[in-house]
């Protein structure tokens, strides 16, 4: 009896299980109510008594190991099956489409213009977000006072009465990096200087209290206002299309002199209207001489434009808040 024992244990050993049919052969063979297994376990009644215990002993062992080499190689083949692709499986097919994020609307009209400004033969700088009077507003040439320093209403951060401690404001504009620019670097400058500003705003549809600007500055010698509105020109049509529709007016700027603005024609389903997109001049001398740059020498032209309301058009956004909001259902609309 333990010989055949020993015998069917030996031809579980032996068993080879490459796929499911192997795996089922095994089982109708050995565990089956009608297997090898079952038949010996009938065979029990033929044992003498005193070698039943040994016996009943070496047939469970029997019965142990057909049933763990049953259950591994069954949970083997199963994890095989999902790794292993077979010859009918196409593994060209493309994976199903998932949601990976993307660049929020702002940061895409940013690069837009800065790609263009870099064609133009821009470089591209930066300054702080944390301005302190002198270079937001007074080497800006606004004057001590002046009701032009209300035409931004200011966050002020620090307001001192002293006067050898100058107030620190949120910077109202990207103009400062201007000052920063010309202090560190000798013209010829030409430069961007994209940036976040800051103003004390009602919150509304239109207006909020940070939004995106993009300042530019070309000091050289002999620097025109023609070549100022020529290089506006240029950017209206790479930015909105060389049919796209402007026009240049005259304006007002403590730093800059003459002064202007431009305003591009914008069609909507409410009907078309001018948008103002910029402004723009020709640095005033009082801006040179507050970082020792020769009036006399040299010229330039300076302007600023808003990223938000070009952003705005582009999309047809027409809440600002959105913007800020980084709500996942709106910016998963702006897949580029
Ligand atoms: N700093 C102005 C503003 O925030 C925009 C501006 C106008 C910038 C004329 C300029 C400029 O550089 O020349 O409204």
């Amino acid at each position: 009896m333990i010989d055949k024992i020993n015998t069917i244990k030996q031809e579980i050993k032996t068993f080879i299980i490459n796929n499911e049919e192997d795996l089922e052969a095994f089982r109708l063979e050995f565990l089956s109510r009608n297997g090898k297994i079952q038949k010996m376990f009938g065979l029990m009644g033929s044992v003498p008594n005193e070698q039943k215990a040994r016996v009943g002993k070496a047939m469970n062992e029997v019965k142990n190991i057909a049933q763990s080499v049953f259950d591994e190689a069954k949970t083997s083949l199963e994890s095989d099956s999902k790794k292993v692709f077979g010859a009918l499986d196409d593994i060209t097919l493309p994976v199903e489409p998932a949601y990976t994020g993307s660049y929020h609307p702002l940061t895409q009209a940013l690069d837009e213009i800065k790609q263009i400004f870099l064609r133009l033969g821009f470089n591209i700088a930066d300054g702080p977000e944390l301005e302190d009077d002198f270079h937001n507003f007074t080497a800006l040439n606004f004057p001590p006072d002046h009701p032009a320093r209300d035409m931004q209403d200011t966050f002020f951060v620090r307001k001192s009465d002293d006067p050898d401690i100058d107030d620190l404001v949120l910077r109202t504009h990207t103009s400062p990096v201007q000052i920063r620019l010309m202090k560190e670097q000798q013209p010829p400058v030409r430069s961007i200087m994209p940036g976040r500003v800051f103003r004390n705003e009602a919150v509304t549809a239109k207006s909020y209290f940070q939004f995106n600007q993009v300042e530019g500055l070309y000091v050289d010698k002999n620097v025109t206002l023609g070549e100022l509105i020529e290089t506006l020109v240029m950017f209206a049509r790479l930015m909105y299309g060389s049919d796209v529709k402007y026009r240049v007016r005259p304006s007002f700027f403590p730093f800059t002199e003459p002064s202007l603005e431009m305003d591009i024609w914008w069609e909507s389903d409410k009907g078309g209207q001018w948008l103002e997109i910029l402004g723009a001049g020709m640095v005033d001398p009082n801006v040179f001489k507050a970082v020792d740059v020769d009036p006399e020498t040299y010229t330039g032209f300076a302007f600023g434009m808003g990223v938000d309301r070009i952003a705005m058009l582009r999309y047809g956004i027409d809440d600002i808040r959105l913007l800020y909001d980084n709500d996942i259902r709106f910016l998963q609309q702006f897949k580029s």
